[in-house]
């Protein structure tokens, strides 16, 4: 029972986005202030670990100070600090995990230890209000590809997922070889939209008869591998066909996959969360094949795709709701699972 407003202040450092957003019920978005790495990484072609803790370090106090300030709100506002603890950049985590509980120790405020892919899943509850677990949700990320079943908020079955490479990953390093640069997976849905996406056939890994689990190292060292016979044979490349024919290949299967376990868990309700839920083609397919079953779809905006800590308070909402609080001694856990959350 919502018994006043509950404000949180959420904090998201576990890759190369240092992030605060305030978060009323779980579902209104006050404040949400990315600041962005991607910039100071690009030269070396992906995260630096190292690199990235320090410039957590250095925009932290900014981004939670504009964070408060868009949301009109003080500090005595506030019901909880939240706090994405793992899985990420061990080094990155622990900016944000020192700052929240240095805010919530000053504040006398509960904190609130929250997964970053428990965060993804919630970000949906942004985008729509009414939407209610159980739903299916398609999580794709540059970390993480998996299936996964929301029994009840902050609640989840995992289903499936991958055995190598994130999605995520594989489309940042097909990007990279076809020099299209860091970080990948917009540049590929850019460049794949003037591209003929049949013009060749990559294998697509649906593993075992009722698996639901991924995999992409195949088609990745497809793509490189036909890169490296065309060279030798002299032939030019259509770098649009190429990430197209790629693009597909992986949305695909992770349709297909999606549609396959919801028809067996008689689930209608999809959604889907992380950066890759960003990708165009994606959407459209995924919209599509939902249409044609009946089943509705639901996918957050883009900003709430990627990296950000509304989605963080959004999920810390439903933990206050329970009164999973952490004690002070919190640490970062760069390998967290999301099977770890409620042991
Ligand atoms: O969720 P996210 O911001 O960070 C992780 O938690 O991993 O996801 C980042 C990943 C990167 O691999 C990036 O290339 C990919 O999401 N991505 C996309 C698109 N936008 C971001 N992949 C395909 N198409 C996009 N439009
Ligand atoms: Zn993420």
């Amino acid at each position: 029972m919502k018994q006043k407003d509950i404000k949180i202040l959420a904090i998201e450092t576990s890759c190369d986005e240092t992030s605060a957003a305030v978060v009323g019920n779980g579902r209104d978005v006050f404040s949400n202030i990315i600041s962005s790495q991607i910039s100071s990484h690009k030269q070396f072609g992906g995260v630096v670990p190292e690199l990235a803790s320090r410039m957590h370090i250095e925009k932290i106090d900014e981004v939670i100070a504009q964070a408060m300030t868009e949301a009109n709100c003080t500090f005595q506002d506030l019901s909880a600090i939240a706090v994405t603890y793992g899985p990420g950049l061990v080094g990155a985590l622990l900016v944000g995990v020192a700052e929240a509980k240095a805010l919530a120790y000053a504040l006398n405020l509960p904190l609130i230890p929250v997964h970053h892919i428990s965060g993804h899943i919630a970000a949906n509850y942004i985008e729509d209000k009414q939407l209610e677990p159980p739903f299916l949700c398609l999580v794709v990320s540059g970390g993480h590809t998996h299936l996964v079943k929301t029994d009840d908020y902050g609640e989840y079955t995992i289903l499936g997922k991958t055995r190598d490479d994130a999605i995520g990953e594989a489309f940042d390093k097909i990007a990279r070889e076809v020099g299209l640069g860091y970080p990948g997976g917009p540049k590929i849905d850019k460049t794949a939209k003037l591209g003929n996406e049949d013009a060749i056939v990559f294998p697509k890994a649906y593993l075992e008869e009722g698996s639901y689990d991924f995999s992409f190292s195949g088609v990745k060292s497809a793509v490189i591998n036909y890169m490296h016979r065309a060279r030798q044979k002299g032939e030019s490349i259509c770098r649009e066909d190429l990430v197209a024919s790629f693009q597909k290949a992986v949305t695909d299967v992770v349709i297909e996959k999606t549609m396959q376990a919801a028809d067996q868990y008689q689930i209608k309700k999809i959604a889907m969360a992380g950066g890759v839920a960003a990708n165009s083609r994606l959407r459209q397919e995924m919209e599509k094949a939902c249409a044609q079953r009946g089943y509705s779809l639901n996918v957050p905006s883009l900003v709430y795709c990627t990296d950000n800590a509304a989605m963080i308070g959004a999920a810390a909402y439903y933990e206050y709701l329970r009164g999973n609080f952490a004690d002070l001694d919190l640490n970062a856990v760069p390998n967290l699972k999301l099977d770890d959350m409620r042991e």
